[in-house]
């Protein structure tokens, strides 16, 4: 086996795995205020961004070559019903036309959910009538569809849903036509899991659950096959695109959706706790940052995803530009 590694330029030759700038998709926290840049501290490098700066921001993240930014919203207000996620002068809303009225040209993304926009930091409507507090399904899948249109609206290019909410997919497809966006694609986060890997992100986009946790609608770590029934679903409703969440304690689960769907783009998200454990290990110079990024986001592409969700993103295409 050795005598196809002796050579740098025979091993570029029989690589199977190669990353790219447009493999990855960059998360950006977004903010309600002016002309301010709030460090996420379990996040070196990242913030949480007002509107005007977004366009400066997104140029450079443009022209680093990254196709693809994925939005999350922090409003200034928050309430039962997670309002200011379905306005159409809501955070988001006004994130996505800053970047567009800016003639970017990259794609936006639009996370679809409320845990950030809910006072309890679910992801829904609470539902107090069954006797047992939780989230109400079907109502959520109401507010989602009014979510989504509104994001439409302002001109996202994906809408990304991440609630869990059973007929989600199926529940958008049908709003989103008939609002006229039947061009537009949804990204289904189709398989994700209940994890504690999502740690700094609640700190990043305050959306800690007040009561709780999120057992009840994201899928238990133990289960593999599971994620099999969730996909199939979700290919069924009508899902363009589906991810994976988090990545790396879940390569066997992107693998399995690969095989089963080979054909339907997938997505993995490597996500804040994963990207935090190898900022940390790295600050304490137990490992090569660079190297160990990119060896995570090649094993993540290996596995079987077709583009990566990470907070890695900006350094990859530096390091992937200009090696050494
Ligand atoms: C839900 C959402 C979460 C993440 C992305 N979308 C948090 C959650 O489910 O609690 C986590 C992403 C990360 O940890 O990087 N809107």
């Amino acid at each position: 086996m050795r005598r196809l590694r002796t050579h740098p330029k025979l091993r570029d030759l029989v690589r199977e795995t190669h990353l790219r700038p447009d493999d990855f998709i960059l998360p950006l926290f977004v903010r309600h205020g002016e002309n301010q840049r709030v460090d996420i501290s379990s996040m070196p490098g990242h913030a949480q961004l007002t509107t005007d700066l977004l366009a400066d921001e997104v140029a450079e993240i443009e022209a680093l070559g990254i196709p693809a930014i994925i939005l999350f919203g922090i409003p200034a207000h928050k309430d039962a019903v997670g309002s200011d996620a379905f306005d159409d002068v809501g955070i988001v809303q006004q994130a996505v036309r800053a970047i567009k009225s800016a003639g970017l040209k990259l794609l936006v993304m639009t996370d679809v959910c409320f845990c950030e926009f809910t006072d309890h930091g679910h992801c829904g409507i609470i539902n107090e009538k069954t006797g047992q507090t939780d989230v109400d399904n079907d109502a959520t899948l109401e507010i989602l569809v009014k979510q989504a249109v509104s994001h439409a609206r302002a001109g996202a290019d994906v809408i990304a849903p991440s609630g869990m909410m059973d007929g989600m997919i199926v529940a958008l497809r049908q709003g989103l036509d008939e609002a006229g966006f039947t061009h537009l694609p949804i990204l289904s986060y189709a398989a994700k899991y209940s994890s504690g890997f999502y740690g700094p992100f609640r700190e990043a986009a305050e959306s800690a659950p007040t009561f709780g946790d999120r057992r009840t609608y994201q899928m238990d770590p133990a289960n593999g096959a599971e994620a099999l029934r969730e996909v199939l679903l979700d290919v069924q409703e009508g899902a363009d695109m589906l991810m994976v969440k988090p990545a790396l304690s879940y390569l066997d689960v992107i693998q399995s959706v690969k095989q089963a769907h080979p054909s339907v783009p997938l997505a993995a998200y490597n996500v804040s706790g994963e990207f935090a454990m190898l900022k940390a290990a790295a600050a304490n110079g137990w490992i090569d940052e660079q190297r160990v990024a990119l060896e995570v986001l090649t094993s993540i592409k290996r596995a079987g995803a077709d583009m990566i969700l990470t907070y890695h993103a900006k350094d990859a295409c530096r390091w992937l530009t200009n090696p050494g």
